[in-house]
């Protein structure tokens, strides 16, 4: 079940007496690496409490369409728009007539409608429900609109009859469910990713840094967490939202982000330096505010160099693969590959940052890769199908 690494899910309950088995359906979800998030019935709450589905998802159970708490009372969009994929197990035969005919009269039904992804379901009736006609015509209709339909079973039922209707074990709706996902290419990999400036404090309101907007280690995290690897983000300050399921470790100072890096880089298979690291900061940081007092027309600022945490890496002993990159104004190619060499990387990423189209603040890039074999361009794009094409030459050359 590797392809459920990373996966937003949603868990539909509704309201049959196979309920109690979706507490496990969440477990497996969680034992997958799944993010679970499950939204119930009205009826399933007779089945089930909200609260016990809370515990074992982590988080909190919507069962409301119109939920004023939800952001913008817009609960059905947001959820639909976070899943990767949906599960409604157990399936009632009234879910299923709801679905089948496109109907949004509760929060579960309206999410299905909002969502273009992978959809799954789970039936779970007695024989004679499952039997009707109209219970099949719905599953047919719900078929030919790309539903996934995951049993039933035949065998003794909860009501004393025998035949087909019971839920499917949980573990085999899994299996069939994960089957839905393709295995991502860095399913099982633990990838670190450094991203954004750093900041050095003259004092306490002023600082030197770097121009990072940070997008770009941004970007490649979430491409390579869809890629199915275990990631960890070290960034400095940036104005952008973290992908989820990613583990976020913020910092200030290029001392700040050595220390994490050292701290989070064992048993690590790739390593991506994108942050813009300050290569100098100030010898004294003053308590106080410097203030201006008319008496000096120049100051002086004394500065150390940091240490160099992209060949502090590569130095490691068990190290990892080793991602750089490059942003230059001039001789971008040569340049590359004297960092390439200096700091005995795998692999650099080289952009001219001269170009304003390109770079920093903007959404696209171009850029070229570089290892000691191989030189190829990537022309401009957005910086997330650049960073899915990265994430996907690094996965070739760690799976060889
Ligand atoms: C004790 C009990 C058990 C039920 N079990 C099932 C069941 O296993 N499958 C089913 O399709 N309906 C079952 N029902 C009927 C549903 O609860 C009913 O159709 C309900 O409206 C379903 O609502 P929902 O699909 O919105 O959750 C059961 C009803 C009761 C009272």
């Amino acid at each position: 079940m590797e392809s459920l690494v990373n996966k937003n899910i949603i868990l539909g309950v509704t309201g049959g007496i196979a309920a109690y088995k979706s507490a496990e359906i969440v477990r497996h979800l969680k034992k997958s690496g799944s993010s679970v998030r499950v939204v119930m019935t009205a009826s399933a709450e007779e089945f089930i409490t909200p609260l016990t589905m809370q515990a074992l998802s982590g988080n909190r159970v919507s069962t409301e369409l119109l939920d004023v708490e939800a952001e913008a009372a817009m609960g059905h969009i947001e959820l639909a728009k976070w899943a990767d994929g949906i599960l409604i197990a157990p399936a009632t035969a009234n879910t299923l007539a709801r679905l089948s005919s496109g109907r949004g009269d509760d929060l579960l039904s309206t999410i299905t409608l909002a969502f273009d992804g992978p959809i799954a379901l789970a039936p779970a009736m007695n024989q004679a429900m499952w039997r009707d006609s109209r219970t099949q015509e719905n599953l047919d209709s719900l078929i030919g609109n790309g539903f996934t339909i995951c049993g039933p079973d035949s065998g003794e039922q909860a009501c004393g009859d025998v035949g087909l209707g019971r839920m499917l074990e949980p573990i085999d709706i899994l299996d069939s469910f994960s089957s839905l996902f393709d295995q991502g290419v860095l399913v099982g990999k633990d990838v670190l990713i450094t991203a954004g400036p750093t900041q050095e404090p003259i004092d306490p309101v002023r600082f030197i840094t770097n121009r990072s907007s940070g997008k770009m280690g941004y970007r490649l995290a979430e491409s390579a967490i869809q890629a199915g690897a275990k990631v960890t983000l070290i960034s400095g300050p940036v104005n952008l939202d973290p992908p989820s399921n990613c583990h976020l470790v913020s910092v200030n100072t290029a001392k700040e982000m050595y220390e994490a890096v050292m701290h989070h880089i064992k048993d690590k298979d790739v390593y991506i330096g994108t942050a813009a690291v300050s290569d100098y900061s100030p010898i004294k940081s003053h308590d106080s505010k410097i203030k201006k007092d008319g008496s000096k027309s120049a100051m002086v600022l004394e500065l150390k160099e940091n240490r160099d945490i992209l060949k502090s890496v590569s130095e490691l002993k068990e190290r990892p693969y080793v991602v750089g990159f490059a942003a230059e104004t001039d001789n971008l190619i040569d340049n590359a590959k004297k960092k390439l060499n200096h700091k005995n990387l795998d692999l650099i990423v080289a952009n001219d940052v001269s170009d304003k189209n390109i770079g920093f603040d903007s959404d696209d890039n171009e850029v070229t890769l570089i290892t000691q074999k191989e030189q190829k361009l990537l022309e401009k794009q957005t910086k997330k199908k650049i960073s899915n094409k990265i994430i996907e030459f690094i996965s070739r050359r760690i799976n060889d």
